[in-house]
């Protein structure tokens, strides 16, 4: 049993400040102000919204978001600086995130200062923090690399000046789990909150570690998004306290995939499919084991149900599918077929896996119609088709089609080779019914000069309209297979 040196959790969300400083990303305030509100909803306890001296848009975004009255506190970054602080208290923050240099490296190679000169500014920002009533979260950056003899001293005498929390700062993701466990103890002067960076993998790992040693607040940022290799994410900070340490977080843990979709949109950087709790294939099924393990208890092959954290299980079709995952596919889509019908979807769909690509939901759909038009007793089948293109050749086709037990041939040339096709079947049934060509639509479902196509056909006779499709991953097929699955439903009508 885990037992906490807290009572509860707390979480200091920084995706619109350390997230905000992922290459590429730049947030308007009105986006900060969706964002925050999201956080403040899902149960975020501090918001970093950015950083005070940066810039106006900075500045507006901590005046809009403070105003917005979110239950959260309102947190902004600021230096040892008192123009940094005056930004804060008269933008309306509730608190600062005040950061000092604490390894040797930062403090003489990028302040060229001394150890001293940085605990009497950390000592004098914090008493001024103070006195502009803000709250006062002191941070160590680089603490990991830093004599923890001088992260003491800093801690402990920003404490004595006022600090209300302190944060331990893994700036570089130097940290190990057991290297967390010894360093956290004993800086507990204050609340302590841990910031860890994933440069080597192990910042949600660290996290947990420096909670379960004493820390009572994590940073982390949504989709783990930071510099260089980002920050903890915090999606998958909440599910592994709750579901691996059966830590209550009090986070609304079905509004995190919303969350996790909303920042992504919002920032432009993309979701990996495969990242855990909120990638595309993080609730994804599609080999045959586990698709077919999945439909009769799902916790076979899945940690925990989507629903928990917003999402919904997807069966994905492609060479790997059984037919279980393909029926229960249809099922879900009201799609009833036949043995028979059933064989021939799952093979046409693993065909297409085969073919290395992947089989969406429309691919499904497209194959599905086909199948279940085709297998109502067809009045007239393919025996053969031939087709001739090329330059200097005029596009010629022939069918020869069985009607009831009976062949009859046609042929055709056309404009190119799917009008020579149409042609030769529709002249191939002039003597029975006079079949028109009303309209012809193709659709690329999947990408790229391989994919599968489907032709949707109007057909017409007797002033009948009819639609019929075909799907395949070679056009004319498509095409010959749509028309005769439209020929016979206007056929059989007519039976
Ligand atoms: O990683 C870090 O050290 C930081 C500080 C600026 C707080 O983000
Ligand atoms: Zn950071």
């Amino acid at each position: 049993m885990i037992v906490l040196l807290v009572e509860r959790i707390r979480f200091f969300d920084t995706t619109l400040r350390d997230g905000e400083q992922t290459p590429g990303v730049s947030l308007s305030p009105d986006k900060k102000l969706k964002i925050a509100t999201k956080l403040s909803d899902i149960g975020v306890h501090v918001i970093e919204v950015g950083s005070a001296a940066a810039s106006e848009g900075e500045r507006q975004s901590i005046r809009i978001i403070a105003d917005a009255g979110l239950p959260a506190e309102i947190c902004t970054y600021v230096r040892a600086v008192r123009q940094d602080i005056d930004y804060a208290a008269d933008f309306g923050a509730d608190s600062v995130h005040l950061v000092v240099p604490v390894s040797d490296l930062h403090i003489e190679k990028k302040l060229r200062k001394t150890r001293e000169e940085i605990a009497r500014m950390a000592v004098e920002a914090v008493e001024y923090a103070k006195s502009r009533g803000l709250l006062v979260e002191l941070s160590g950056e680089d603490a990991s690399r830093a004599d923890q003899s001088f992260v003491r001293q800093v801690f402990s005498t920003g404490v004595e000046a006022g600090a209300d929390r302190l944060c331990f700062c893994d700036t570089v993701g130097f940290l190990t789990p057991e290297r967390t466990r010894e360093i956290i103890p004993p800086l507990r002067f204050a609340p302590l909150s841990i910031h860890c960076h994933d440069d080597f993998g192990f910042a949600l790992a660290n996290t947990v570690t420096a909670l379960l040693a004493g820390a009572s607040c994590a940073h982390a940022t949504v989709n783990g998004l930071g510099e260089r290799a980002g920050n903890t994410p915090f999606e998958e900070l909440v599910l592994n306290l709750e579901v691996l340490y059966g830590i209550n977080t009090g986070i609304k843990k079905e509004e995190i995939y919303s969350l996790a979709t909303l920042v992504s949109r919002l920032t432009g950087v993309p979701l990996p499919t495969n990242k855990a709790i909120v990638g595309e294939m993080a609730f994804t099924h599609e080999s045959g084991v586990h698709a077919h393990g999945v439909l009769r208890d799902a916790s076979t092959y899945e940690p925990i149900r989507p629903e928990i954290v917003g999402r919904k299980r997807r069966i994905m079709l492609g060479k790997h599918s059984g037919s279980a995952s393909i029926a229960a596919a249809l099922a879900e889509r009201e799609y009833h077929a036949s043995e028979t019908q059933l064989k021939e979807i799952v093979r046409r769909i693993k065909e297409i896996g085969d073919e290395g690509k992947r089989v969406t939901d429309a691919d499904l759909l497209a194959i599905a119609d086909t199948v279940l038009n085709l297998e109502c007793k067809p009045v007239l089948s393919l025996n053969q088709f031939t087709v001739v293109s090329g330059s200097n050749v005029i596009p010629t086709a022939s069918v020869i089609l069985k009607v009831k037990g009976q062949e009859i041939t046609g042929a055709s040339t056309g404009t190119g080779p799917v009008d020579a096709a149409i042609e030769a079947l529709r002249k191939s049934v002039a003597d029975v019914a006079d079949i028109r060509l009303e309209e012809y639509h193709v659709d690329a479902i999947t990408g790229g000069t391989d994919a599968l196509v489907e032709v949707t056909v109007k057909l017409s006779k007797d002033g009948e309209i009819i639609t019929s499709r075909g799907a395949r991953t070679d056009i004319i097929m498509a095409s010959v297979e749509a028309v005769i699955a439209g020929i016979n439903r206007l056929l059989r009508e007519k039976e």
